[in-house]
């Protein structure tokens, strides 16, 4: 059976990009009637160190954020990482499976710990085994994510299938499957799977970018989201009526495929309508939409935060019914491998 898995880290202001790219589409995996498990991955927060109070008030902030983007807390799993403790136990044993060249080759650890490499956590370093281990503790068949995760995903189904080929017998003698765990497909796509910076074509939408100008975050109000996008970066010419001709004019493409996925069409659909238009025609149809969309999300979110108990309990009870799916895999897991267990 199909089961979803995705995460969000709470970091900091949620963006555009993590809606489009990641929650928006989480919300589209619970309408398909899969199983989905939906996670604040408070742990992976760590790796960069975050203020203890701070970071207590973005974990609420994300999951008001899955909320209110209509994550429905019954149907989905909505729960934070830190509460359910096989996370981390199979990141143990993950990391013995996992190896450093593979890991040396995380380019996003590269781009994070910066120049000054020996400096990092080894948290932050094992960040991608984390994952590995959020994913296959439930054994999550996938994972809808934007395209920077992809490399990830890649790491998560080479431990997989080296866990998988290395315990081949005992998995068998266990009377588990071949293929204990699956080779998880990453759900990558749409017009957003990548938002740039509204500020600069070339780079990613991001919490850490320095310019609030950059993003638009869940959380701004109707006339700084108006304001954003009637300050985002264009070029002087007008919109082309095909795909093609957004070759080369990244700010464009981007603004582009924000429309598109707000709208839920293609990137061809909006140059139908918008093809020839001048961007003082088409960025006052984009706020209208981004407006449209994203204010009553930021809206839901500020009085879901106003309630800190509502948000616990949601976190507490999806944790508990997260933990019954994946204490019995850990325990298989604990078989395979060759621990005695107590019982
Ligand atoms: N710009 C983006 N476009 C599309 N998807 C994006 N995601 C992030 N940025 C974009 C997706 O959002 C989900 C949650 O991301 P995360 O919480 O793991 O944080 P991140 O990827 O580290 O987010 P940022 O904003 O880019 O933070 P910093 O500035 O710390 O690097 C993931 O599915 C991610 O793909």
């Amino acid at each position: 059976a199909e089961l979803v898995f995705s995460g969000v880290q709470p970091t900091g202001n949620l963006h555009l990009g993590n809606y489009l790219g990641a929650v928006k589409r989480f919300v589209e995996m619970q309408e398909r009637d899969a199983q989905c498990l939906y996670c604040v991955v408070d742990l992976h927060a760590i790796t960069l160190w975050q203020d203890p109070e701070a970071l207590k008030g973005q974990i609420r902030e994300v999951t008001a954020a899955f909320l209110a983007a209509g994550i429905d807390p019954k149907r989905s799993i909505v729960f934070n990482q830190s509460q359910v403790p096989q996370h981390t136990e199979l990141t143990w044993i993950f990391n013995c499976v996992a190896r450093l060249g593979w890991l040396n080759r995380m380019t996003q650890f590269k781009d994070k710990a910066g120049k000054d490499r020996e400096n990092a956590s080894i948290g932050l370093y094992d960040y991608p085994v984390l994952m590995a281990a959020d994913i296959l503790a439930y054994r999550a068949t996938h994972v809808p994510v934007g395209e920077d995760q992809k490399q990830h995903l890649e790491l998560t189904r080479d431990i997989a299938q080296k866990f998988n080929n290395d315990f081949a017998g005992s998995i068998l003698a266990h009377g588990h499957g071949e293929g204990f765990f699956p080779l998880t497909e990453p759900l990558i796509g749409g017009p957003a799977a990548r938002v740039m910076s509204l500020r600069d074509g070339s780079k990613k939408m991001s919490k850490s970018d320095a310019s609030d100008n950059s993003r638009i975050n869940l959380k701004d109000d109707a006339d700084t989201i108006a304001q954003k996008i009637r300050r985002a970066k264009t070029d002087p010419d007008a919109l082309p009526s095909e795909v093609e001709g957004l070759k080369g004019r990244p700010e464009a493409d981007n603004l582009v495929g924000i429309f598109a996925a707000l709208r839920g069409i293609s990137r061809d659909e909006v140059l139908r309508d918008f093809g020839g238009a001048q961007f003082s025609t088409f960025k006052p149809a984009l706020v209208e939409l981004a407006v449209a969309t994203l204010a009553p999300i930021g809206a839901e979110m500020q009085r879901l935060v106003a309630d800190p108990g509502h948000i616990d309990a949601v976190l507490a009870d999806g944790s508990e019914r997260a933990e019954a799916i994946a204490a019995p895999t850990l325990d298989a897991v604990k078989d395979i491998v060759g621990f005695v267990r107590r019982g």
